[in-house]
């Protein structure tokens, strides 16, 4: 087993991750500000192979056409030295005062524009460093007082900038997919599209649904009380499954932003089996960027924030290394096979066979012991649950 990433691996970093200097609602910065430059070749030593960044990260909102030149140069060079890449890049529409009431769906006309303008600015830097993927995190879209916000007009006005940015990238012949990333709360009371499934509806309705899909956060559905494997199994089903915020959360409160895996453990089991065994033919079903999105504690110092860098990945590591020894386990074929797991891969009805035939199949109801089928004997999903238990435990 190796815990030591490679290029192979598709590990990613935001920048405002390992940036983060410690401020929140309580307290101010813990830690001094990092630089772009140390961030990348701090990033290139442990083993990752990609930066993301929203464009305030890295050039302050307000910057003078020099200035934010000027800090795009130094990342070009550092990408060059370190072989680094850009796979995703994000828009910031939503610390600035101006974007107090959310970017795309303010109540202000004005604001709305000057968003997609940022936006736009943002998508031709994101072409220009070769980036895949457009995050959309709309964090202030979204509302504190139910009359403030009419949600039906939120939603056109959301989808009237997700259908223009789509004809921007198409028309310019951009290489671009946008990834929707919900979240329920924080920083508004309520938060448009709050879970994954509310995107991928949301999706549904846009003119060009081929070029979104969603970025879905650990995190962010736990805070909703979802099942974080289970939507994104969801999202897998739809092929919407663009990129992915990996981080750790323990329960519904507020957004912990943790090292992955330093939350709810079983399922970033179940996750990274899926990601990493869950494809068709039992190989990877995602091979995208691996992007933390997390928060170096503000307990640490900058030590600290690279201990945090190597956490993150060698948490995957070791899952991905356990969940393959879960799959390799001749007693938990087994128990799959005893818990009836493959049979739910096999359609219902025969080939051709219609609904006239199912109801001429007397062993389907009227010969079929539905009171005494399941009276004696279980399914044995506790013994299947305690094997992996005992894989990601290390007793196996
Ligand atoms: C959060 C969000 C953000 C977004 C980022 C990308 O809860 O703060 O996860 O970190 O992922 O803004 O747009
Ligand atoms: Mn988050
Ligand atoms: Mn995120």
């Amino acid at each position: 087993m190796t815990l030591t990433p490679t290029a192979a691996d598709k590990f990613s970093f935001g920048l405002w991750t390992i940036g983060y200097n410690g401020a929140d609602p309580f307290g101010g910065p813990t830690r001094p500000a990092l630089d772009v430059v140390h961030a990348v070749e701090k990033l290139a030593e442990y083993g990752a192979y990609g930066l993301t960044f929203h464009d305030d990260d890295l050039f302050a909102f307000g910057s003078t056409d020099a200035e934010r030149q000027t800090q795009i140069d130094r990342l070009k060079q550092v990408l060059a030295d370190t072989e680094l890449i850009v796979p995703m890049v994000t828009t910031n529409l939503f610390s600035a005062p101006v974007f107090k009431d959310g970017g795309f769906t303010s109540n202000d006309r004005s604001v709305r524009r000057f968003a997609l303008r940022k936006v736009m600015r943002n998508i031709d830097l994101a072409a220009e460093l070769g980036a895949k993927t457009f995050v959309m995190w709309g964090g202030r879209e979204g509302a504190e007082y139910d009359a403030a916000k009419d949600i039906r007009q939120a939603l056109s006005r959301y989808r009237e900038a997700v259908n223009l940015l789509g004809d921007y990238v198409t028309d310019k012949g951009y290489d671009i997919r946008f990834a929707i990333e919900p979240k329920p709360n924080e920083p508004r009371g309520d938060i448009l599209l709050p879970t994954l499934g509310h995107a991928l509806a949301f999706i549904d309705s846009l003119e060009r649904p081929e070029l979104v899909g969603v970025n879905p956060e650990v995190g962010h559905e736990q805070m909703a009380g979802l099942n974080f494997a289970a939507g994104i199994a969801q999202a897998l089903y739809h092929g919407k499954l663009f990129h992915i915020d990996l981080n750790g959360q323990r329960g519904i409160k507020y957004d912990q932003d943790l090292v992955f895996a330093h939350g709810d453990l079983h399922n970033a089991f179940a996750l990274v089996d899926l990601l990493e065994n869950g494809g068709p033919q039992g190989g990877q079903a995602y091979d995208g960027p691996r992007h933390f999105d997390y928060k170096p504690s503000r307990t640490e110092d900058e030590t600290g924030v690279w201990d945090s860098v190597k956490a993150n990945m060698a948490n995957y590591l070791l899952l991905k290394e356990r969940a393959a020894a879960f799959r390799a386990d001749p007693e938990v074929q087994e128990a799959l096979k005893a818990a009836k797991v493959l049979e739910l891969s096999e359609p219902t009805l025969n080939e051709g066979e219609s609904y006239d035939d199912l109801l001429a199949d007397t062993s389907a109801y009227e010969d079929f012991d539905a009171a005494g089928y399941y009276g004696a004997k279980g399914f044995g999903f506790v013994r299947l649950q305690q094997l992996a238990s005992e894989h990601l435990m290390g007793a196996r």
